[in-house]
């Protein structure tokens, strides 16, 4: 059966249009994935900027496959006919109807928000014809498929696994590695009604060459998908916990972390300042709200989430108790952040826990310059380069790694900064017997 659907899809790509609905993280990799599959693919986004942008050949990505960045791809398919953007829906549904769906749940004070996933699946809806197929690959509270969007596609009279199918096969890549894990990570799909599975594996082996397997019910697929997150959210919690004690113990987490990992059951995870982007860190309020419904008590996961949002406010504490012991006040300290993105070498800076250390750091009264050139947000504590961020500074925060930092070494902060010279690197970014040699102060987490 998957040789049988490879080639299918192979010979049908050259002629089948794709619809991609949301164009960000993960929608604008996969639409991209889909044109140079062969498919003639255009993409859907509520943002009349980020569509203009795209059609102008423009993204902000940081995204690249063997050798070619992710604007350089884009700029190809555009040329080659094969990807166009646009903010119309029925423009999309007037070409294609095989759909996939990437927009996601943001949640809000700790409740995931359905609306804008709803919206984009109404606006689909209104275009479908018979026969189309329509797939979600956002992260779901459990149920979500079942209970809120089977309903929006009844509204126009349109039965799932009787005049469309609709399936669920959640998105499991990670950003800064998409377009390799669109294709090498194994799949997951659930379908509503008993209709369409054939269809709906065609089009995603048009892209994905790795098993894909079918689950028993769309809202185990759900489900999947949430713990994975969750299950990541849980370990990173351990390893931030590790840290606080070995950092009262007077060890280093890093080793203790290295070594314990030798033993063959044991995978801890590195240590930093926090969790951050739009997955790891929303994955608890869905599988809560799910929990809620079905009136089932989750500890474990809340505690592991609690952890985790507490630990920016770890390294500030950390931060705090270095200064003193230089007699430096909170008000007389100028600390240098780099590092704003969620996690290291990413553009993307959603809940990123470095942006909560720079406000955690703001609200002590301290002043703060920050510096990460990946992340495109601007803001009135980031600054233009490295030496204007370091320079002048007591403290240097490393919060994430990103290429700019390469220059990085214990000389140029000796250079650059001011007495004490504090580093605080919560990514093992400097080495450590250089920084000691040089007359730094360095403290690891
Ligand atoms: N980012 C990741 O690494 C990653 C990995 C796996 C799964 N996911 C999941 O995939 C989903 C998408 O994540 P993302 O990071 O790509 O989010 P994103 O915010 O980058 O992209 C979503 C896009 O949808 C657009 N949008 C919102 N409402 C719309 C509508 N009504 N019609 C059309 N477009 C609309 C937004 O403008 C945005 O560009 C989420 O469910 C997320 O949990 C993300």
């Amino acid at each position: 059966m998957p040789d049988k659907m490879k080639s299918k899809g192979v010979n049908k790509s050259a002629r089948t249009q794709v619809g991609v609905v949301g164009l960000g993280f993960v929608g604008l990799p996969l639409a991209l994935s889909y044109a140079m599959a062969g498919a003639s693919v255009v993409g859907l986004d509520v943002s009349r900027q980020l569509v203009d942008d795209l059609n102008a050949g423009v993204t902000y990505l940081h995204e690249n496959r063997g050798e070619e960045s992710i604007e350089e791809i884009l700029r190809a398919q555009i040329v080659a006919g094969r990807f166009r953007a646009t903010a119309e829906p029925l423009d999309l549904m007037a070409h294609c109807q095989q759909v996939i769906i990437t927009v996601g749940l943001p949640v809000r004070r700790g409740r995931p928000d359905p609306r804008p996933l709803l919206e984009a699946c109404r606006s689909v809806a209104e275009g479908v014809r018979p026969g189309a197929v329509i797939v979600i690959r956002s992260t779901l509270v459990p149920g979500f498929t079942d209970r809120r969007i089977r309903p929006v596609f009844e509204r126009f009279g349109l039965q799932p696994g009787r005049d469309f199918t609709l399936a669920y096969a959640p998105e499991r890549m990670a950003e800064g590695r998409a377009f390799q894990e669109l294709e090498s990570m194994p799949s997951i799909v659930g379908v509503v009604g008993e209709n369409g599975i054939d269809r709906v594996l065609g089009l995603l082996r048009m892209v994905v060459k790795a098993p894909i397997y079918r689950v028993s019910s769309v809202k185990a697929a759900e489900t999947i998908k949430v713990v994975e997150n969750v299950q990541r959210d849980v370990n990173l919690a351990m390893v931030q916990e590790l840290a606080r004690f070995c950092e009262a113990s007077g060890l280093d987490v890093f080793e203790v972390a290295r070594l314990a990992n030798t033993h063959e059951r044991v995978k801890l995870l590195n240590p930093g300042p926090g969790v951050g982007g739009y997955c790891i860190p929303n994955a608890y309020y869905y599988l809560k709200q799910a929990a809620d419904e079905v009136g089932c008590a989750l500890d474990l996961s809340p505690a592991a989430r609690r952890v985790n949002d507490l630990a920016p406010a770890a390294v500030v504490a950390l931060l705090g108790k270095e200064l003193r012991h230089f007699r430096l006040t909170w008000r007389e300290a100028r600390i240098a952040v780099l590092g704003l993105a969620m996690k290291d070498y990413s553009g993307d800076d959603r809940l990123s826990p470095a942006a909560e250390v720079v406000r955690l750091l703001a609200r002590k009264g301290a002043s703060v310059k920050a510096y990460d050139p990946a992340v495109k947000r601007s803001s009135p504590t980031k600054v233009e380069s490295l030496e204007e961020c370091l320079l002048g500074s007591h403290a240097a925060v490393i919060l994430a790694r990103q290429e700019a930092f390469k220059p990085v070494s214990a000389d140029l902060m000796v250079r650059l900064l001011l007495p004490p010279r504090i580093l605080l690197d919560t990514r093992n970014m400097v080495d450590q017997g250089a920084a000691k040699n040089s007359g730094l102060h360095l403290i690891r987490i």
